[in-house]
């Protein structure tokens, strides 16, 4: 997707261990992922209106996995992509999206493979705790994003980690998370750094019951955090929450905040 002189710029991108490790853990949890992670309603609601009051976008996605939002979001007429560097969450969303209009892409979120100046709208869901270099990410989302473009960031504030049910059960997430997800004025600071403006957020936060397929995705630990507790604290965590959920009663709580950020553009710019 680079021109050749683009090509004949960049240096490429290489892993760090880390992020070796976390690209395998996707890879591994993919199927399952597709089956007990599903998109949340309310992100996906508030991507859904966004595209819909700005007509014919081409959108990319960061961090895709499973297509949960890239499909969904095939309702709209805008064009989507979807970009991971996961081959196994990749295969999924493919498998998952077969017959919808979207272009899936194996890449780095720190190296997108993509021109410049290539999309509308760029977002990403729960993605950006994960990439090591966040700087870099915002930089490519920029250099992707046209002139007078949007980024959407849907991530955690410490608020929400601290406040999530499962921390009941497994006391460490809310250590590991709030070390691992950065604040929303960290976000904002890098984001205006890199160039970005008009920098506003909202947030959604609703009870949902804690339903089977919740207690599977925590079984399986397709929340990585789960994957960095003690595994002792995991095994009894895990008795005493499937125990509780039997009552059927659990709520918990599905909490998100959106980060938006605009690319320099017109003023008065209709996005
Ligand atoms: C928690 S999942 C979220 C998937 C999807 N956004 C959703 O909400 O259903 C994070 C995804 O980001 C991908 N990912 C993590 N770091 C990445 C990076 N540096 N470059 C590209 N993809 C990355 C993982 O492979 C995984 O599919």
């Amino acid at each position: 997707m680079y021109s050749r002189r683009q090509r004949a710029n960049r240096q490429p991108v290489f892993l760090d261990r880390l992020s070796c490790e976390l690209r395998r853990e996707f890879d591994e949890i993919a199927p399952v992922y597709a089956r007990v992670r599903p998109a949340s309603e309310a992100v996906l609601q508030t991507l859904h209106t966004f595209l819909l009051s700005h007509k014919g976008m081409t959108v990319l996605e960061i961090g895709c996995g499973t297509g949960n939002y890239a499909i969904a979001l095939t309702s709209t007429d805008a064009s989507i992509w979807g970009v991971d560097f996961s081959l196994g969450m990749l295969a999924v969303a493919r498998r998952r999206g077969k017959g919808r209009r979207v272009t899936w892409v194996c890449g780095h979120a720190e190296q997108l493979p993509f021109r410049d100046a290539s999309f509308d709208f760029v977002f990403n869901v729960d993605l950006v705790h994960l990439v090591a270099q966040r700087r870099t990410m915002f930089i490519e989302a920029l250099r992707v994003l046209r002139y007078g473009g949007v980024l959407c960031t849907v991530t955690k504030k410490h608020e929400h980690i601290r406040r999530r049910l499962l921390a009941r059960y497994f006391p460490s997430i809310t250590r590991v998370n709030t070390e691992r997800f950065p604040h929303l004025w960290e976000i904002t600071r890098v984001l205006r750094k890199v160039g970005f403006h008009r920098i506003t957020w909202s947030t959604v936060t609703h009870e949902i019951p804690v339903t089977p397929a919740y207690l599977e995705s925590v079984r399986w630990k397709t929340d990585s955090v789960l994957r960095r507790i003690p595994e002792r604290e995991f095994r009894e965590g895990l008795a005493a929450f499937e125990r509780d959920a039997k009552s059927g009663t659990l709520l918990r709580q599905s909490a998100r905040v959106f980060i938006w950020a605009h690319a320099p553009g017109q003023c008065g710019s209709t996005l």
